[in-house]
């Protein structure tokens, strides 16, 4: 086991948002690093029950993180780690929806904060979003001293915040945080729907045999990075020492272009249908993203390793197994 890994040996860690694609993909890990027991807390919002990794370790409680009963209970136990992971996703979401989207980013990690604080966890890692905190007009490679005032989308905003509300907790309280900047995540266990990323839903809709939307000219490019990498990166965040009170991009330093996930994804799944065009969304002002990835190696020793075009694959296979539950709760 790598030695990272083994510092989650016999401890107790709460994941917000535990049900998610990246909360249920960081709980597998802790089950294989030998954790005692890991509290998946999600209100099931915007995942489903079966996407909680099944283990003797794991506890799957079902509640918000705006209320208080349910966060009195999951810190009685007394959690060493927290992985803050429960958002209202994301861009679109947060147009349509921007008082929730306060609501669960905001208020909701003001009170998981409180709770770690109050409880003296041995750290906080926020999972904030390198695709919202730089805005649309940071130089690339994306660095993290570069944030921007000007954002574009409510999501992006609450992003923002939860990193301040950490910088606080850090500043004023000495809550050991952490904010893991992901760029792009995709990976096996998320279900595609009308508010998720570009790659689970570009594979639904091929899978039914339709034409892929690209929202753009398709010469777009953002930096996909896979989830076992953010894992990996954001498990590096909960044990490093010099990363506390800092902020990282996890992401794949590479660009990739949307036109080139789409015929990757329709020769995957063997689509005749091809792509049709759309016109851009009001709020997507990034034309291209790249992270830098250089303070992550240094400071946290994160070395990403999966490519896009091999991590689609492993996407691909998961749906299929799958089918049946995500054809039940697809929502679109
Ligand atoms: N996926 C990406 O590309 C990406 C990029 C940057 C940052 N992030 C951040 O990483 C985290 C995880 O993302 P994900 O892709 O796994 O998204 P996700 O939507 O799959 O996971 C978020 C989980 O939070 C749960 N949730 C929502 N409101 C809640 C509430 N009030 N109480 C408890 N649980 C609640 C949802 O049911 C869902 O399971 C989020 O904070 C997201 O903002 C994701």
């Amino acid at each position: 086991m790598k030695e990272y890994l083994q510092k989650y040996s016999g401890k107790k860690i709460l994941i917000t948002g535990g049900a998610g694609c990246i909360g249920s993909n960081l709980t597998k890990a802790l089950i294989k690093a030998e954790a005692d027991k890991i509290y998946v807390l999600d209100d099931l919002s915007a995942a489903e029950k079966w996407n909680v990794p099944l283990d003797p370790s794991v506890v799957f409680i079902k509640g918000s993180v705006l209320d208080d009963e349910v966060l009195r209970r999951v810190f009685s136990y007394r959690p060493d780690y927290v992985f803050h992971l429960a958002a209202h996703f994301a861009n679109q979401n947060s147009v349509d929806n921007p008082e929730t989207d306060l609501e669960v980013n905001g208020k909701g990690i003001i009170k998981v904060l409180q709770y770690s604080h109050l409880t003296g966890v041995n750290r906080f890692v926020f999972a904030s979003s390198g695709c919202s905190v730089y805005g649309s007009q940071a130089p690339l490679p994306l660095k993290e001293d570069f944030i921007s005032l000007h954002l574009d989308t409510p999501y992006q905003i609450t992003k923002l915040l939860g990193e301040l509300y950490c910088n606080f907790y850090y500043n004023y309280y000495k809550l050991p945080v952490v904010a893991a900047r992901y760029f792009n995540v995709y990976g096996p266990g998320e279900i595609p729907g009308a508010y998720r990323n570009v790659i689970p839903n570009f594979m639904y809709w091929a899978m039914h045999k339709q034409p892929l939307p690209i929202t753009g000219t398709g010469e777009e490019t953002r930096d996909f990075t896979f989830v076992e990498d953010i894992v990996a990166g954001t498990l590096l965040c909960g044990v490093v020492p010099e990363a506390v009170g800092d902020a990282f991009n996890l992401a794949s330093e590479t660009e990739t272009r949307i036109i080139d996930i789409a015929n990757k994804v329709n020769e995957l799944t063997g689509n005749p249908s091809g792509i049709t065009y759309r016109q851009r969304r009001d709020w997507d002002l990034i034309t291209r993203r790249r992270a830098s990835i250089e303070k992550a190696g240094k400071v946290l020793g994160y070395k990403p390793k999966v490519k896009v075009m091999d991590g689609i694959k492993t996407v691909y296979e998961w749906i299929q197994t799958n089918r049946d539950k995500i054809e039940a709760c697809a929502r679109f």
